[in-house]
């Protein structure tokens, strides 16, 4: 499964890529906005700098909502780097600029899915990547894995070559159950990824291989 970090603080990118494990990033308009980054050309220039930090897929949000604004938008973000994904909503015209996009060879992430309906449509206009949201689903009661499942086996059912990217991940267990049913890629948090790191029996483990080094160490 690939790890894509979900944020647009260059820090976490850089620590996450740091790892060694990281594949690629995605962003919004909110992510963009909790960093303190507004305007256009800030905003482009911020996409610049992630795509200077990672050499991976980097979801790139367009703002407009009517079929000739987002292929305008969409035309731009991707000309600004070969690894630019071109993030288009979950809506009418939205769908009509996947194809377009497809068709002309520009890779897109179909994001705010929350329904098998929607990734089948997504599927269906070529859209390289659907963003079903895990977490805002089971904040509304919902079982958000359980969308990822059905996505799976519509997919498989048919081929599609679409990557479902489960989003919206907030925590360890949902990246487990994602990886469990076979999403392609997953984005979170650094602290849902770096999370996987931790086991209290690692650390005891450690600390009594280390002990018993300085032990044999002094008494040799
Ligand atoms: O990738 C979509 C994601 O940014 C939404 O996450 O935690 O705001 O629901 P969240």
């Amino acid at each position: 499964m690939k790890f894509f970090i979900d944020t647009a603080n260059l820090a976490e990118i850089q620590e996450a890529n740091d790892l060694g494990i990281l594949d690629g990033v995605t962003t919004n308009p909110s992510l963009m906005a909790k960093e303190g980054i507004t305007g256009h050309e800030n905003v482009i220039n911020h996409y610049k700098a992630i795509c200077e930090i990672v050499d991976g897929p980097i979801s790139a949000e367009v703002i407009a909502t009517d079929y000739a604004g987002i292929l305008a938008e969409g035309e731009a973000l991707a000309a600004l780097h070969p690894n630019i994904v071109v993030k288009v909503p979950m809506i009418r015209d939205g769908i009509k600029a996947i194809k377009y996009f497809t068709e002309q060879g520009i890779k897109t992430n179909c994001t705010l899915i929350f329904s098998a309906g929607q990734a089948l449509l997504a599927a269906k206009a070529g859209a390289t990547y659907v963003s079903p949201f895990v977490g805002r689903l089971d904040d509304i009661s919902t079982d958000g894995v359980e969308l990822i499942s059905q996505i799976r086996l519509i997919f498989d059912n048919y081929g599609y070559e679409t990557q479902i990217l489960a989003a919206s991940v907030r925590h360890p267990m949902h990246i487990l159950k994602c990886a469990e049913i076979g999403s392609d890629v997953m984005t979170g948090p650094l602290s849902a990824i770096t999370a996987l790191l931790n086991h209290p029996l690692t650390d005891i483990g450690l600390a009594k291989f280390l002990a018993d080094h300085q032990k044999a160490a002094k008494t040799a």
